[in-house]
Protein backbone atom coordinates (compact mmCIF):
# COMPACT_ATOMS: atom_id res chain seq x y z
CA UNK A 1 0.00 0.00 0.00
CA UNK A 2 2.87 2.43 0.47
CA UNK A 3 3.51 5.17 -2.22
CA UNK A 4 5.38 8.35 -2.67
CA UNK A 5 3.73 11.55 -2.90
CA UNK A 6 4.75 14.60 -3.95
CA UNK A 7 3.35 17.84 -4.82
CA UNK A 8 3.33 16.84 -8.73
CA UNK A 9 2.13 13.58 -7.61
CA UNK A 10 -0.40 14.00 -4.37
CA UNK A 11 -1.60 11.30 -2.54
CA UNK A 12 -5.41 11.76 -3.79
CA UNK A 13 -8.43 11.63 -0.77
CA UNK A 14 -11.96 11.84 -1.09
CA UNK A 15 -13.82 12.94 1.73
CA UNK A 16 -17.35 11.74 1.63
CA UNK A 17 -20.72 12.67 3.37
CA UNK A 18 -23.87 11.09 3.50
CA UNK A 19 -27.36 12.17 4.72
CA UNK A 20 -28.18 15.04 6.90
CA UNK A 21 -24.77 16.00 6.69
CA UNK A 22 -24.25 19.04 4.07
CA UNK A 23 -25.81 20.86 6.93
CA UNK A 24 -23.73 20.39 9.75
CA UNK A 25 -23.13 23.36 11.91
CA UNK A 26 -26.54 24.28 11.90
CA UNK A 27 -28.01 20.98 12.36
CA UNK A 28 -28.29 20.06 16.19
CA UNK A 29 -25.00 22.07 17.24
CA UNK A 30 -25.34 20.02 20.87
CA UNK A 31 -24.44 16.99 18.93
CA UNK A 32 -22.32 17.77 16.16
CA UNK A 33 -20.97 21.60 16.86
CA UNK A 34 -21.65 25.03 14.93
CA UNK A 35 -18.44 24.18 12.35
CA UNK A 36 -19.54 23.13 8.61
CA UNK A 37 -18.03 20.78 6.72
CA UNK A 38 -16.35 24.25 4.26
CA UNK A 39 -14.18 24.21 8.10
CA UNK A 40 -12.40 20.90 6.52
CA UNK A 41 -9.68 21.48 4.52
CA UNK A 42 -8.59 24.19 7.60
CA UNK A 43 -8.63 21.51 10.12
CA UNK A 44 -6.42 19.22 7.38
CA UNK A 45 -3.95 22.41 7.25
CA UNK A 46 -3.23 22.71 11.11
CA UNK A 47 -3.34 18.86 11.61
CA UNK A 48 -0.98 17.98 8.88
CA UNK A 49 1.00 21.02 8.03
CA UNK A 50 4.02 20.79 5.18
CA UNK A 51 2.23 16.95 4.00
CA UNK A 52 -1.20 18.80 3.08
CA UNK A 53 1.26 20.10 0.29
CA UNK A 54 1.18 16.39 -1.16
CA UNK A 55 -2.43 15.85 -0.16
CA UNK A 56 -5.45 16.35 -3.57
CA UNK A 57 -8.69 16.57 -1.24
CA UNK A 58 -11.87 16.03 -3.10
CA UNK A 59 -15.03 16.09 -1.45
CA UNK A 60 -18.59 15.10 -2.16
CA UNK A 61 -22.08 14.72 -0.13
CA UNK A 62 -25.31 12.81 -0.81
CA UNK A 63 -28.32 12.11 0.81
CA UNK A 64 -28.75 9.37 -1.28
CA UNK A 65 -27.46 6.39 -0.61
CA UNK A 66 -27.07 4.84 -4.47
CA UNK A 67 -25.59 8.33 -5.43
CA UNK A 68 -22.74 7.57 -2.49
CA UNK A 69 -22.26 4.14 -4.21
CA UNK A 70 -22.15 5.84 -7.74
CA UNK A 71 -18.73 8.11 -6.10
CA UNK A 72 -17.28 5.19 -4.35
CA UNK A 73 -17.47 3.81 -7.73
CA UNK A 74 -15.96 6.62 -9.60
CA UNK A 75 -13.27 6.55 -6.91
CA UNK A 76 -11.99 3.34 -7.80
CA UNK A 77 -12.05 4.35 -11.70
CA UNK A 78 -10.31 7.65 -10.82
CA UNK A 79 -7.75 5.54 -8.63
CA UNK A 80 -8.32 7.95 -5.51
CA UNK A 81 -5.70 6.23 -2.63
CA UNK A 82 -8.05 7.01 0.28
CA UNK A 83 -11.18 7.65 1.54
CA UNK A 84 -12.70 9.24 4.85
CA UNK A 85 -16.30 8.38 4.96
CA UNK A 86 -19.01 9.78 7.15
CA UNK A 87 -22.01 7.55 5.87
CA UNK A 88 -24.74 9.26 8.55
CA UNK A 89 -27.40 7.33 9.44
CA UNK A 90 -26.39 4.60 6.32
CA UNK A 91 -23.27 3.27 8.28
CA UNK A 92 -25.82 1.68 10.83
CA UNK A 93 -28.64 0.49 7.81
CA UNK A 94 -26.52 0.23 4.26
CA UNK A 95 -25.69 -3.13 3.51
CA UNK A 96 -25.33 -1.98 0.19
CA UNK A 97 -23.05 0.35 1.42
CA UNK A 98 -20.51 -1.88 2.79
CA UNK A 99 -20.88 -4.01 -0.03
CA UNK A 100 -19.35 -1.46 -2.17
CA UNK A 101 -16.41 -0.45 0.46
CA UNK A 102 -15.56 -4.49 0.37
CA UNK A 103 -15.08 -4.74 -2.99
CA UNK A 104 -13.38 -2.08 -4.47
CA UNK A 105 -9.90 -2.15 -3.03
CA UNK A 106 -10.14 1.94 -1.24
CA UNK A 107 -8.93 1.87 2.32
CA UNK A 108 -11.62 3.97 4.15
CA UNK A 109 -11.90 5.39 7.16
CA UNK A 110 -15.04 6.01 9.03
CA UNK A 111 -16.06 8.92 10.15
CA UNK A 112 -18.32 10.25 13.23
CA UNK A 113 -18.20 13.30 14.30
CA UNK A 114 -20.24 12.37 17.47
CA UNK A 115 -18.76 9.60 19.54
CA UNK A 116 -21.74 6.76 18.23
CA UNK A 117 -20.76 4.83 20.83
CA UNK A 118 -21.71 7.51 23.87
CA UNK A 119 -24.96 8.28 21.93
CA UNK A 120 -28.32 6.93 23.55
CA UNK A 121 -29.96 4.47 21.06
CA UNK A 122 -28.40 1.04 20.66
CA UNK A 123 -28.77 1.03 16.42
CA UNK A 124 -25.87 3.52 16.37
CA UNK A 125 -23.29 1.32 17.93
CA UNK A 126 -23.69 -0.74 14.35
CA UNK A 127 -21.71 -0.49 11.72
CA UNK A 128 -22.25 -2.45 8.45
CA UNK A 129 -19.23 -0.67 7.14
CA UNK A 130 -17.23 -1.41 9.73
CA UNK A 131 -16.04 -4.73 9.19
CA UNK A 132 -14.53 -3.40 5.73
CA UNK A 133 -12.75 -0.33 6.78
CA UNK A 134 -9.36 0.19 7.50
CA UNK A 135 -10.46 2.03 11.22
CA UNK A 136 -13.16 4.51 12.77
CA UNK A 137 -13.06 7.94 14.10
CA UNK A 138 -15.75 8.85 16.24
CA UNK A 139 -16.40 11.57 18.92
CA UNK A 140 -13.89 14.28 17.98
CA UNK A 141 -16.18 16.65 16.54
CA UNK A 142 -15.11 18.39 12.94
CA UNK A 143 -11.61 17.06 13.74
CA UNK A 144 -12.73 13.24 12.97
CA UNK A 145 -12.12 14.36 9.38
CA UNK A 146 -8.71 15.80 9.89
CA UNK A 147 -8.20 12.89 11.84
CA UNK A 148 -9.06 10.65 9.33
CA UNK A 149 -6.89 11.96 6.74
CA UNK A 150 -4.13 12.12 8.92
CA UNK A 151 -4.61 8.21 9.31
CA UNK A 152 -4.79 7.84 5.51
CA UNK A 153 -1.89 9.55 4.79
CA UNK A 154 -0.04 7.79 7.23
CA UNK A 155 -1.18 4.33 6.33
CA UNK A 156 -0.36 5.32 2.22
CA UNK A 157 2.36 6.94 2.85
CA UNK A 158 3.75 3.88 5.03
CA UNK A 159 4.97 7.04 7.44
C1 LIG B 1 -23.00 10.62 12.47
C2 LIG B 1 -23.61 9.66 13.50
C3 LIG B 1 -24.79 8.92 12.91
O1 LIG B 1 -25.36 8.05 13.88
C4 LIG B 1 -25.86 9.90 12.47
O2 LIG B 1 -26.94 9.22 11.85
C5 LIG B 1 -25.34 10.99 11.60
C6 LIG B 1 -24.03 11.58 11.91
C7 LIG B 1 -21.86 11.47 13.08
O3 LIG B 1 -21.14 12.07 12.29
O4 LIG B 1 -21.73 11.56 14.29
O5 LIG B 1 -26.02 11.47 10.71
O6 LIG B 1 -22.44 9.85 11.41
Amino acid sequence: MSHIFTETRPCSILVLNGPNLANTGLRQPEIYGSQGLDDIPALVERLLGERTKRIALDFFNSNSEGALIDRLEQARSEGVHGVAFNAGAYTHTSLALADCIAWIGIPVVEVHISNVFARQERIRRQSFMGAHVLGIISGFGLWSYALAVQALYAALADE
